[in-house]
């Protein structure tokens, strides 16, 4: 099972910082969360950014969420910045197939994310050609908002076809996660959690990753897969 806190509900002028600590703290990847303005009603950071925090936490796998109208011009950004993964929308439609080639193209692993509106129809024949699925948990543009439990049958549906199809991409969750949402999440197949507020807001992050990890191993469908941390991979039945 994969913890990845996410940066934005972190000190804001000190996020050097608080990747260390975050490293420190025994998270497997670190989520970077950028909006434009334009894909959700709010501006976070971008590449300087992330290229500055980069060394910071060597160790963390650097998982790039774009929540923008026009990843095309800021796929090369991210990746020279540092990026492991970039995640872009399946809102985007007709740009996301070249978008998933092109950050292959980059070396990068692809991940897709749905919002919470969208029907799981909208990503299904992408599925065999992604590294991860980001079931967005909240309408995506803040932190700290409430878990929305009607996603749950989302992630139920992305564990069914991963098992029945044989594939092998992360399903990974967003927005609200909490230790009990995380646990609600793992319960119907999610692997990997991307959490904000509800670790940043805990007095020591390290006991609140610790006690996230041990929750969501407690309640994983996922027993007949092992996944390696660093990189993401499922390894069926090994
Ligand atoms: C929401 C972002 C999330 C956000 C999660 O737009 O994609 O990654 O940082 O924050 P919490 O865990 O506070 O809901
Ligand atoms: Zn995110």
């Amino acid at each position: 099972m994969i913890i990845a806190p996410s940066l934005l509900a972190s000190k804001f002028d000190q996020f050097g910082r608080e990747a260390r600590r975050t490293q420190a703290a025994g998270a497997d990847w670190l989520h970077l969360d950028i909006m434009d303005g334009h894909f959700v009603p709010n501006i976070s950071f971008g590449p300087q950014v992330v290229k500055a925090v980069r060394p910071c936490a060597k160790k963390l796998v650097f998982d790039v969420h774009l929540m923008c109208w026009k990843p095309e011009i800021l796929l090369e950004p991210f990746a020279q910045a540092g990026a492991d993964r970039i995640i872009i929308h399946v809102e985007l439609g007709d740009r996301v197939e070249p978008l998933i080639w092109k950050i292959r193209s980059l070396g990068k692993k692809v991940g897709l994310a749905i919002n919470p509106p969208t029907a799981m129809s909208q990503v299904e024949r992408f599925l065999p050609k992604i590294d991860q699925l980001l079931v967005m948990t909240v309408n995506p543009g803040f932190g700290g908002q409430p878990f929305i439990t009607e996603t749950l049958p989302k992630i139920q549906q992305a564990y069914d076809w991963r098992r029945e199809r044989n594939l092998n991409f992360l399903i990974e969750v967003d927005g609200g996660i909490t230790f009990e949402t995380a646990a609600d999440c793992a319960k119907v197949g999610a692997d990997t959690f991307v959490s904000g507020t509800g670790l940043y807001g805990q007095p020591s992050l390290k006991r609140a990753i610790s006690k996230m990890r041990k929750l969501v191993n407690q309640h994983s469908r996922t027993d007949d897969l092992k996944i390696e941390p660093k990189n993401g991979f499922l390894l069926a039945g090994s």
